[in-house]
């Protein structure tokens, strides 16, 4: 059986209480409880983590790639929170690892500040899913499932 990883970066330890209006009221535990029911459908393991420091994403994307080499990880669900319109680190590391990564969000960016309208990720990434609420999570597992090398 396969892994699917499901990364989240900064403060979304704090689904649930941060900005609801934005985020929905389901906490980052929830998430976790949807993303397995949707790896039990697709017939995959759930690796769910979060930081909030970018030198530990960045090291669990390479991690990520020699698991995807080695034929363990079906691929990566990234919610790189700020760090999306920020990172030139995670762009570089999901480029070298070569691990294919669904990016995710939550709320959709693009109809927010635009601050949040650029990502360094998504010319690096699989696909993107966006706009969808907490739901968005368990599509870009779903995604996973039909990303081929
Ligand atoms: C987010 C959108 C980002 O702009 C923001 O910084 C986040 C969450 C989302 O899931 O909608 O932390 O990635």
């Amino acid at each position: 059986m396969k892994t699917a990883l499901v990364l989240n970066g900064p403060n979304l330890n704090l689904l649930g209480t941060r900005e609801p209006a934005v985020y929905g009221a389901q906490t980052l535990a929830d998430v976790e409880t949807l993303c397995r029911q949707a790896c039990a459908t697709q017939g995959f393991g759930l690796d769910f983590r979060q930081s909030n420091h970018e030198g530990v994403l960045v090291d669990w994307i390479q991690e990520a790639g020699r698991a995807y080499a080695a034929g363990t990880l079906a691929g990566v669900v990234f919610n790189a929170g700020a760090y999306t319109h920020t990172s030139v680190a995670l762009h570089d590391a999901i480029k070298g690892s070569g691990v294919p990564v669904i990016e995710l969000h939550i709320s959709n960016v693009h109809a927010r500040e635009p601050f949040r309208h650029h990502s360094y990720l998504s010319p690096a990434a699989r696909g993107v899913i966006l706009g969808f609420g907490v739901a968005g999570y368990a599509l870009a597992i779903t995604a996973l499932a039909g990303v081929t090398a």
